[in-house]
């Protein structure tokens, strides 16, 4: 590209992740997420105490995703020393501390923003930091939107283990996401999967049967990211009532290495 041509294609990029960091984030998502923090208080909470059963295994985060961190838990970040916060969109710094920067400066927490890809260039990442401990937060499910390419998407994604392997790391995700009959669902859902699942029985047709037994209506989409744990990983899904009777159903989990990958 000349370098006439890159100014504006750089002033376009930078207006897209402003606007909806492609189909990410960014202005949309947190009006969406500002406007809708009490619906949304049931899932952070389930979030928390999930997050909080898992063992970092070191004081320095990578956080990837990070945005305003509407749904983050303070609990969680307080367990860190050092936070390198990555995301795409350029509110995200400010809004993280709007939110959060205070409470972690008063404990000490050291945040470094970086507004940067962080999946593309995550083997530079974790060269960069062979100590720290990876946290995806909410944005694999997405990354179809930005690709627009599946294939693409769904091979980055079963990818990302590979990289990772030797860290303790962890993600909650977007599975599948659709219309509702109505608010049941999400207790439907919080009932059948509250003792956590084998992440090994979450294929196409499993998550089509327990689509049907909540009573899912229409159409979902499929995130994608069914792959994005190594196998037999224990994950914890957890419904998400989105906007009214659009639920997203997450997926979380926490991956620490055996001595063997260390
Ligand atoms: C659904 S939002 C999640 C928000 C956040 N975890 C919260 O609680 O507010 C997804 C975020 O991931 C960011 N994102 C998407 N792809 C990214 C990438 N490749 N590298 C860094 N950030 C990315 C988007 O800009 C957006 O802020």
């Amino acid at each position: 590209m000349t370098k006439r041509h890159a100014l504006p294609a750089r002033a376009l990029r930078f207006l897209r992740d402003l606007w909806h960091a492609g189909g990410t984030g960014g202005l949309s998502w947190h009006v969406h997420a500002c406007c809708t923090r009490v619906p949304w208080q049931a899932t952070v909470a389930q979030l928390e105490s999930v997050l909080n059963q898992f063992t970092p295994g070191s004081s320095h985060l990578l956080l990837i995703g990070a945005s305003a961190g509407w749904m983050l838990p303070s609990s969680w970040l307080q367990r860190f020393k050092h936070i390198d916060a990555y995301d795409i969109d350029p509110l995200a710094s400010r809004l993280f501390d709007w939110r959060h920067g205070h409470m972690l400066r008063s404990q000490g927490i050291c945040v470094q923003h970086h507004r940067q890809d962080a999946l593309h260039t995550l083997s530079e990442l974790l060269n960069r930091h062979p100590q720290a401990c990876v946290w995806f937060d909410n944005l694999l499910g997405q990354h179809r939107y930005r690709v627009r390419d599946e294939i693409q998407a769904e091979q980055d994604i079963a990818a990302l283990k590979e990289k990772l392997q030797g860290r303790h790391w962890g993600s909650v995700h977007d599975l599948y996401s659709g219309p509702t009959h109505d608010m049941q669902w999400t207790r439907r859902i919080a009932a059948l999967t509250r003792a956590g699942v084998d992440n090994s029985r979450i294929d196409s047709q499993h998550a089509q049967d327990l689509l049907r037994e909540v009573g899912a209506k229409g159409v979902w989409v499929d995130h994608l990211t069914c792959q994005v744990f190594p196998q037999n990983t224990t994950t914890t899904l957890i419904p998400w009532a989105f906007k009214d009777r659009y639920c997203h159903w997450l997926q979380m989990g926490w991956v620490a290495p055996t001595p063997a990958t260390r």
